[in-house]
């Protein structure tokens, strides 16, 4: 009980309280704790693990407790093995950029027209929190505009070659993955390039409009693909984008996906995180933030090429510590997997997590900077899918 009146101290004190809000209400959280809107047992229990140490388990309520704090952690409960078969992968090596004029061709047509449009509306839910309603409703909402993107953009042929599914959760949000069919029959490899589209408030209740985290990397990976399929992208490796549900959770979505490949075999040959693309430290300069820890070094060194070769401005090294979005599901199941942020990990936007996280908080706010991110998905989407000749 300690614990959670020192939480809703805490949440009381990071955020206004709506007037309706039990946290006004001066009494611990007992069990039957319901907010409308929210499917969450507070008292459930979840198996956590956090750096260096032996999965602990914890309440659905501590869990949050101790994400308010800062700390960062994997969710296992429902994946407790994954990364069993990790160690039987091959290192991969990754080339040198070369299909300059494809790429070049693709990054002329990127827009912010869609971008703006697509995180207006996606920003707009109250919250994308996992496990609320108006979650469940923004994912339908982004399923929905990329089929019509799929329906409006891609030729015929090329829309044959395309499915979206659906990856289901129990908790009522999905993972939403789109893949272009690779020509390449025998090795199959899948290039992933991916954003989370959940959302949380310090106390998940709150609103939490998430413009930045990660609406900004969901939008930045959609353009990229509208852009890819424009153009009549024809990929020899199969390149898939996915938006993954509850990565606030705990990575909970892109742990459940990565199970799911693993389990099959699936040979991933690269996966490429796009979380937070849009923020602009007021007296910095712009730059692309690279992940160095916890990533693979071969496929870091290349996304540091494709910045290098088709991006309007440079990279910048920077930590984010364990677990901190959804290319260590990945990373942890073995497969090559790569991070790149909007700034350094200090200079990053401070408003999320909050009611602030909001396209219309501060010009520092940009989308011309998210499109570089666009570009970046676009260089890494045709440099490891390859590109054959359309039929
Ligand atoms: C780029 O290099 C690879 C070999 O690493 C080659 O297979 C491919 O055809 C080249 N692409 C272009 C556009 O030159
Ligand atoms: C994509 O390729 C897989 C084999 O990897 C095949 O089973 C599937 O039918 C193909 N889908 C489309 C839409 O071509
Ligand atoms: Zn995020």
């Amino acid at each position: 009980m300690k614990s959670i009146l020192a939480f809703v101290s805490l949440a009381c004190a990071v955020a206004a309280i709506p007037a309706q809000s039990p946290l006004l209400v001066n009494e611990p959280i007992d069990a039957d704790f319901h907010v409308d809107g929210f499917d969450i047992d507070l008292s459930s229990r979840r198996l956590v693990q956090m750096e260096g140490q032996p999965p602990v388990w914890m309440t659905e309520l501590d869990k949050i407790e101790t994400k308010a704090q800062g700390l960062k952690f994997f969710d296992i409960t429902d994946a407790p093995d994954l990364g069993s078969s990790a160690r039987l992968r091959v290192q991969q090596s990754f080339p040198t950029p070369n299909a300059t004029e494809q790429v070049k061709g693709v990054l002329k047509t990127l827009s912010t027209d869609g971008p703006i449009e697509n995180l207006e509306k996606f920003s707009s839910f109250r919250t994308r929190y996992y496990r609320s309603d108006t979650g469940r409703q923004s994912q339908q909402w982004l399923a929905s505009k990329i089929s019509k993107i799929t329906e409006a953009s891609a030729p015929e042929s090329l829309q044959n070659l395309i499915t979206q599914t659906e990856f289901s959760h129990s908790w009522g949000q999905n993972s939403i993955i789109v893949r272009i069919n690779g020509s390449a029959p025998v090795d199959e490899g899948i290039v992933i390039i991916s954003a989370h589209q959940d959302s949380t408030n310090m106390w998940p209740f709150l609103p939490a409009p998430g413009a930045d985290d990660d609406g900004s990397g969901t939008v930045t990976i959609l353009e990229a693909y509208r852009a890819l399929i424009t153009s009549d992208f024809r990929p020899v490796q199969h390149v898939e984008f996915h938006w993954y549900s509850a990565e606030e959770g705990g990575l909970l979505g892109s742990q459940a996906v990565a199970k799911d490949y693993e389990a099959r075999s699936a040979n991933v040959i690269a996966q490429s995180q796009f979380d937070m693309t849009a923020w602009v430290k007021r007296g910095t300069k712009e730059e692309v933030g690279i992940i160095t820890d916890y990533v693979d070094s071969g496929l870091t060194d290349f996304n540091k090429k494709l910045v290098d070769s088709y991006l309007e401005i440079p990279y910048v090294e920077t930590k984010c510590g364990y677990a901190c979005s959804d290319h260590a599901s990945w990373g942890k199941a073995g497969y090559p997997s790569s991070f790149t942020i909007e700034s350094t990990f200090e200079n990053s936007n401070k408003n999320i997590h909050s009611a602030n996280d909001r396209i219309d908080v501060s010009d520092e706010f940009s989308f011309t900077h998210m499109l570089e991110f666009s570009k970046l998905a676009v260089a890494f989407a045709i440099e490891l899918g390859g590109w054959t000749k359309s039929d």
